[in-house]
C-alpha cells in the first residue's frame, strides 16, 4: 500500500516507517522537522512540509495514497499545561488541516496516534471499575471513561472525536492507537528517541548513566503508590509500530477502531531507575522533587482487546529488555542524531 505518514521522522514515527517499508509498503514521510530528524528516515522518503501550510501538504499528497498515517504532534505533558497554544495549534488546528487535505485528495483512511493521557487520573478518580481504590494499579482498557488532566490529552481525545464525526458524515475509516508510554530503540540501535529538551524519563536516566546529566529529578514521592512516585505502563517503540500496521489493514471506510496499547505491567519512576541501573551496571543519582503539573498517579493499559482482535503479540514485553534497546542506542549516540 501507500502510505502518507505525518511526522514520520519523530520518534515514534520513524521506527514505524522503517517496519512500513520493511513490510514492503510505499511511504511518504511528511515533517516539518520541528521535533523529527532528517537521518532518522531514508532521504527519498521525506517531504518536507509543515502541516499548517496547505498548498505544500496538498502537493505532498497527490498521488494515490491508501492511508495516512497521523503522528506529528506536541506531546510533552509538562510543556502542554505551560503553552496550550502550541498544543492546540500543532495537535487541533493542524489535524484538522490534515483532514481537509485527504478529503481533497480523496485519502479515505487514518491512523491516528492518540494517547492514554485521555483518560486522566483513573486510580484516583471515581471511575476505578470494580470499586478500586485509590492508589489501585487498574489496567484501563477501551470502555474505560475519558477525563483528561493536561491540555495534551485534551487535543488528542477531542482528535478522536473529530475522526467519529468525519467517520459518520463523510465515511472515513481510522484507527485511534492510545499509547501508553513509548519506550526503547531500534534493536539495531540505529534509530532512536532524541528529544531536544529531553523530558521523557527513560532517556533522562541513560543520560545520569552517561554522565551527561549528575542526577534525575523524580517529579513527585507523594502520590498514592506503593513507594509514592508515578506508575506507567512502558511500551517497546518496535511493538507500537507493528501495531500501526495491524490496525491499518482492519480500517472500513465510515467506522472507527480504537486500542490501547501498553503491556499491562505498570512500574514506578524508581522501578525504572531500578531497571536502568540493572541494564547499565551504573549507579543514578536521583533527586527527589515536587510533582510535575498534569501527570496521573498510575496509567496501565489493558491491550487485551487489540491482541484478541488483532494478534497484536508484544516482542519486548519486559521493561529490563525495552531498557536495554535504549541504552544500546544512548551509548552509541551520545548525542542523539546530532542536528
Ligand atoms: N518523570 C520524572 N522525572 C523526569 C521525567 C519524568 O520523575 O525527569 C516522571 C513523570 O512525572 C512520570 C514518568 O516519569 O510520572 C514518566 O514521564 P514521561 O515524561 O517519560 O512520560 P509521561 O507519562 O508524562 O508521558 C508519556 C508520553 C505522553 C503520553 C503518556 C501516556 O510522553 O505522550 O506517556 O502515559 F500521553
Amino acid at each position: 500500500m501507500k502510505i502518507f505518514v505525518t511526522g514520520g521522522a519523530g520518534y515514534i514515527g520513524s521506527h514505524t516507517v522503517r517496519l512500513l517499508a520493511e513490510a514492503g509498503h510505499t511511504v511518504r514521510v511528511y515533517d516539518n522537522l520541528s521535533e523529527g530528524h532528517r537521518a532518522a528516515v531514508p532521504a527519498e522518503m521525506l517531504f518536507e512540509g509543515d502541516l499548517l501550510d496547505e498548498a505544500r501538504l496538498d502537493e505532498a499528497m497527490q498521488g494515490g495514497y491508501d492511508c495516512v498515517m497521523h503522528f506529528a504532534a506536541s506531546c510533552s505533558v509538562g510543556e502542554s499545561m505551560e503553552q496550550p497554544e502550541k498544543y492546540y495549534t500543532n495537535n487541533t488546528v493542524a489535524s484538522l488541516r490534515l483532514l481537509s487535505a485527504m478529503r481533497r485528495a480523496g485519502v479515505g483512511r487514518i491512523v491516528f496516534s492518540s494517547t492514554a493521557a485521555i483518560f486522566g487520573n483513573p486510580a484516583c478518580g471515581t471511575a476505578a471499575p470494580g470499586g478500586a481504590q485509590p492508589g489501585a494499579v487498574v489496567p484501563l482498557d477501551e470502555d474505560h471513561p475519558t477525563n483528561p488532566i493536561n491540555v495534551y490529552g485534551q487535543t488528542k481525545l477531542d482528535f478522536e472525536h473529530t475522526l467519529a464525526s468525519y467517520a459518520a458524515a463523510y465515511k472515513l475509516g481510522y484507527a485511534c492507537l492510545r499509547y501508553f508510554n513509548a519506550a526503547g530503540a531500534a534493536p539495531d540501535a540505529t534509530i532512536g528517541e532524541d528529544h531536544h529538551p529531553e523530558g521523557h524519563i527513560i532517556p533522562i536516566i541513560l543520560q545520569v548513566a552517561l554522565g551527561q546529566r549528575k542526577a534525575v529529578s523524580i517529579f513527585g514521592t507523594d502520590y498514592p503508590t506503593a513507594d509514592g512516585t508515578c506508575i506507567r505502563d512502558y511500551v517497546h517503540i518496535y511493538d507500537l509500530a507493528q501495531a500501526h500496521i495491524l490496525a491499518m489493514e482492519r480500517i472500513e471506510p465510515g467506522s472507527g477502531l480504537a486500542f490501547n496499547l501498553g503491556n499491562g505491567a505498570g512500574y514506578s519512576v524508581r522501578e525504572v531507575v531500578e531497571s536502568a541501573e540493572r541494564v547499565t551496571g551504573r549507579p543514578i543519582a536521583v533527586q527527589e522533587g515536587p510533582r510535575r503539573a498534569g501527570d496521573p498517579a498510575v496509567l496501565v493499559a489493558s491491550s487485551e482487546k487489540i491482541s484478541r482482535t488483532l494478534g497484536w503479540r508484544p516482542r519486548f514485553p519486559q521493561l529490563d529488555a525495552i531498557v536495554e534497546t535504549a541504552w544500546r542506542w544512548h551509548r552509541e549516540h551520545p548525542r542523539g542524531y546530532g542536528d
